[in-house]
C-alpha cells in the first residue's frame, strides 16, 4: 500500500492523478483485488483485515482529494499567468485620437490671451433674457431676439446666442479691474455652408479705471493677436455697430488666399472679416452698476478661424464626425 501513497504524492498533473485513482479505486484496481482476498482469509482474521483495508481506502481517498485540489490550484495559477495581458505593451493596432480641429484653434486663441494675462471665465449655455440681451443693451424690439435666430425655452430662458452674457455675469460678480476671455459654445437657428446651429466663440472683456483703458489698447491687442494667428496679414478696423459697444468696429484681415488681390473666398474685396469689437457701451455699465470705468470688448467665431486656417469650405463637414476628415487633424 505504501507505494500508492507515494505515487499520489509524486503525481504532477490532474491527468496523472486520475490514472492513479483508477488504478486504486477502479473495478480492476488494487483495492478491489485486495477486497477479493477476503474470501480466502480465515474467518477470525477477516474483520481485522477488512478494517485495515477500509482505513487505507479512506486515507487514500482523502490524500487523492487533497492532492487534486492542490494540483488544480497550481494549474489555475499557471493558466492565469499564461493568459495575463500586459496592458502596457505597445500595439500597432491601437489608433491615436486627436483634438477636434475647432478645439485646436480654440486652444491656440486661448493660449494667446492667457499669455497676455487674461483670465478664463465661463458660464452656463442656458441663459436668461436679461443676461443674453437686456443687459447688453439689446432691448425687447431688437431684431437679434427674433425667433428666427434664437432657440427659446419657456419663461424667457434660451440657449445663449453669443458669449457676451459672460461679460455681464462677470461684471455683476466681480469688481474692476477685469481682464477676461470667455470661450464656449453658442447657439443660433442657422444652417448653411458657413453656419451651424451650434458653434463656438471667444469673448474678451477688459475693464479698468477711465484713464487706463482706451481704444488704442484694444487696437494693439487685436492686431497683435491676429498676427499671432495668421502670419503676414494686414489688419484693418472698420466702423460698425453693436448694441453693447460704442464706438464699435469690425476687424478684417487681408485675404489669406489671394493676398488681397480679390478672390471667391473674400468676394473679390481682398479682405476677410474676422471679429467684432468696441468700447463697452455706458448702458452696459449702467446695467451692472459700474461707475467711472472704461472698457473694451471683442468677440470672435472660432469656426470662422478654423475654416480660414484649414481651408475648409463647408462648415457643416466639421460636425459630421467623419473619421476620414478628423484624422487629417490628428
Ligand atoms: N456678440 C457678438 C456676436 O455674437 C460678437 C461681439 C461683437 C462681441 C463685438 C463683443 C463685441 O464683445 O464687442 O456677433
Amino acid at each position: 500500500m505504501e507505494e500508492w501513497y507515494k505515487k499520489i504524492d509524486g503525481s504532477s498533473t490532474v491527468d496523472e492523478l486520475e490514472q492513479i485513482r483508477i488504478a486504486i479505486f477502479g473495478k480492476k484496481g488494487i483495492l478491489a483485488a485486495e477486497f477479493a482476498k477476503m474470501k480466502s482469509i480465515a474467518a477470525q482474521d477477516r474483520a481485522g483485515f477488512a478494517k485495515e483495508l477500509n482505513e487505507h481506502k479512506s486515507s487514500l481517498m482523502e490524500q487523492l482529494r487533497a492532492k487534486k485540489e492542490q494540483l488544480m490550484l497550481m494549474k489555475l495559477q499557471e493558466d492565469m499567468e499564461a493568459e495575463a495581458i500586459d496592458v502596457t505593451l505597445f500595439s500597432s493596432m491601437s489608433q491615436r485620437g486627436g483634438l477636434h480641429p475647432v478645439m485646436q484653434v480654440m486652444d491656440k486663441i486661448v493660449e494667446y490671451f492667457v499669455s497676455m494675462n487674461f483670465s478664463i471665465n465661463t458660464a452656463k449655455m442656458i441663459e436668461d433674457d436679461f443676461h443674453n440681451f437686456e443687459a447688453l443693451n439689446l432691448p425687447k424690439y431688437h431684431p437679434a431676439r427674433d425667433m428666427q435666430d434664437t432657440f427659446y425655452f419657456k419663461d424667457e430662458m434660451l440657449l445663449r446666442t453669443h458669449t457676451s452674457p459672460v461679460q455681464i455675469r462677470t461684471m455683476m460678480k466681480e469688481q474692476p479691474p477685469i481682464r477676461m476671455i470667455a470661450p464656449g459654445a453658442v447657439f443660433r437657428r442657422d444652417f448653411d455652408i458657413t453656419h451651424t446651429p451650434m458653434f463656438h466663440q471667444v469673448e474678451g472683456l477688459v475693464v479698468d479705471d477711465e484713464s487706463v483703458v482706451s481704444f488704442a489698447n484694444l487696437k494693439y491687442i487685436l492686431e497683435d493677436f491676429l498676427h499671432y494667428m495668421f502670419a503676414d496679414v494686414e489688419v484693418r478696423f472698420r466702423p460698425s455697430f453693436f448694441p453693447f459697444t460704442e464706438p464699435s468696429a469690425e476687424v478684417d484681415i487681408s485675404c489669406i488666399f489671394c493676398k488681397g488681390s480679390g478672390c471667391r473666398v473674400c468676394s473679390q474685396t481682398g479682405w476677410l472679416e474676422v471679429l467684432g469689437c468696441g468700447m463697452v457701451d455706458q448702458n452696459v455699465f449702467d446695467a451692472v452698476g459700474y461707475k467711472n470705468v472704461s472698457g473694451y470688448a471683442f468677440g470672435l467665431g472660432v469656426e470662422r478661424f478654423a475654416m480660414l486656417i484649414h481651408h475648409i469650405g463647408d462648415l457643416r463637414s466639421l460636425f459630421e464626425g467623419d473619421i476620414r476628415l478628423l484624422e487629417q487633424f490628428r
